[in-house]
């Protein structure tokens, strides 16, 4: 059972600055943790502008990249480690897709937002970032190791 939980797979989801002021912090939460995610790290945090690019790297050459790394730096993030078979996928599902206008109602974005600039969370889109992802957010120590009591009743 230990190392089943070692070997869970890990991602990296953040409630962006505009989720955080609307007050979707527990709405948010509360649709990982009712699918039967567990919780791993959490911290809120204002990210600096450079950290925010560091996160974004991939797109530096996109038309929105300094936009959306302003906006990712212009107030608190709701920084998370998620864990659980498939949660890499599978929180995308539960997010949607990128642009709220396209997402389907019943994920977070087609619920939730309106904009692709303002789509209220970020989730890692594979094994590769997620890794990444959550190096850069988090040191190893703020990953917490724990058995929830769910969990035997999840798998
Ligand atoms: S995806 O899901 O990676 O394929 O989406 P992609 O289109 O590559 O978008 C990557 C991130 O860029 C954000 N994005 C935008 N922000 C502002 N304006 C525009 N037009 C725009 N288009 C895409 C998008 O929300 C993704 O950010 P995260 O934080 O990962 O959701």
């Amino acid at each position: 059972q230990e190392a089943h939980a070692a070997e869970m797979e890990r991602t990296f989801i953040a409630i962006k600055p505009d989720g955080v002021q609307r007050g979707l912090i527990a709405e948010i939460i509360s649709r990982f943790e009712r699918k039967g995610f567990k919780l791993v790290a959490i911290k809120l945090v204002v990210p600096s502008k450079e950290f925010a690019q560091k996160h974004y790297h991939d797109l530096k050459e996109r038309p929105f990249f300094n936009g959306l790394c302003e906006f990712l730096s212009s107030g608190p993030v709701l920084a998370m480690v998620w864990e659980g078979e498939g949660v890499i996928k599978y929180g995308r599902k539960l997010i949607g897709a990128t642009d709220p206008q396209k997402s389907e109602p019943g994920t977070i974005r087609g619920d939730l937002a309106v904009v692709v600039g303002r789509n209220i969370i970020h989730g890692s889109d594979g094994p590769e970032t997620a890794k990444d992802e959550i190096n850069l957010w988090f040191k190893p120590q703020e990953l917490v190791t724990y058995t929830s009591n769910a969990e035997k009743w999840v798998y």
